[in-house]
């Protein structure tokens, strides 16, 4: 592993040792928060990247080092599929993760992905609003995010009306690449989070990954840029094949 010196970005060089690293975070920054809250709120990424992190996680030594039953999980965006389809964000970590874990049931918070999206999407806000009361925005403990190859993150994509908005904390958006409806917690959501960390593996992302790490002036801002988190840590995890251009 080699770290840029200046910043927050993690080298490893295979993306095992990434998703060993970052299983290694989730641990520690639960463990370090177990004495102090009753609970800890995580909201986990989708697509492909994260799901080795996921089976790491219920996997010794990692499983029994996490108190599950302090643990809730949300989801930083959905596919608005039902639960059990391949698409589904929630099927893949329910089937990498949470069917194997003792976390209890009313600890996981899937973003509903059958049905109307934006009833889905104010429902889900108000599941939020609910475990975070009080707050004007969620106070997330811990956020893993990925990057799209047109750099988007989340479900906030180049362009989207989603990426502007500023009051909804959840909202309907859609994939165009793809033509994929999807849910997404909004920009203001993620940037109070407390520490979030990004997971880039692969050649395919490299030419983006630098022209995020290393922007040019005067360049178009992308969806992972606007991830600059007010009072909180920021990590980029990525390995040699994302970081060979950077
Ligand atoms: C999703 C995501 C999305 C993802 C990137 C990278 O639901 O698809 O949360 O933002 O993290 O598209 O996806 P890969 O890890 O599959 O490359």
């Amino acid at each position: 592993m080699s770290m840029d010196s200046q910043s927050n970005i993690f080298v490893f060089e295979t993306p095992e040792q990434l998703a060993l690293a970052a299983a290694e975070r989730f641990v520690v920054c639960t463990a370090e928060l177990r004495g102090a809250t009753e609970k800890i709120s995580v909201a986990l990424a989708g697509g492909n990247t994260p799901r080795r992190v996921y089976e790491l996680l219920a996997t010794e030594p990692f499983k029994q080092q996490v108190e599950w039953s302090k643990v809730h999980l949300f989801f930083g965006d959905e596919r608005c599929v039902p639960p059990d389809h391949r698409d589904s964000n929630y099927a893949m970590v329910n089937e990498a993760l949470i069917s194997n874990v003792p976390i209890p049931a009313n600890n996981v918070h899937r973003i509903i992905g059958e049905g109307n999206a934006n009833e889905n999407a104010l429902a889900y806000e108000a599941e939020l609003r609910t475990y975070f009361a009080g707050l004007a925005w969620p106070r997330f403990d811990l956020v893993l995010l990925g990057m799209g190859e047109d750099g988007h993150t989340a479900s906030l994509f180049p362009n989207s009306a989603a990426l502007k908005e500023m009051s909804r904390w959840v909202v309907p958006t859609r994939n165009e690449q793809l033509g994929q409806d999807r849910i997404t917690l909004t920009l203001p959501v993620f940037n109070h989070a407390r520490r979030l960390m990004f997971l880039v593996t692969g050649q395919k992302k490299a030419q983006r990954l630098k022209e995020v790490l290393r922007p040019q002036p005067g360049s178009e801002q992308l969806p992972v840029q606007t991830i600059t988190p007010i009072q909180g840590m920021l990590e980029w995890l990525v390995d040699a094949d994302a970081a060979s251009l950077v």
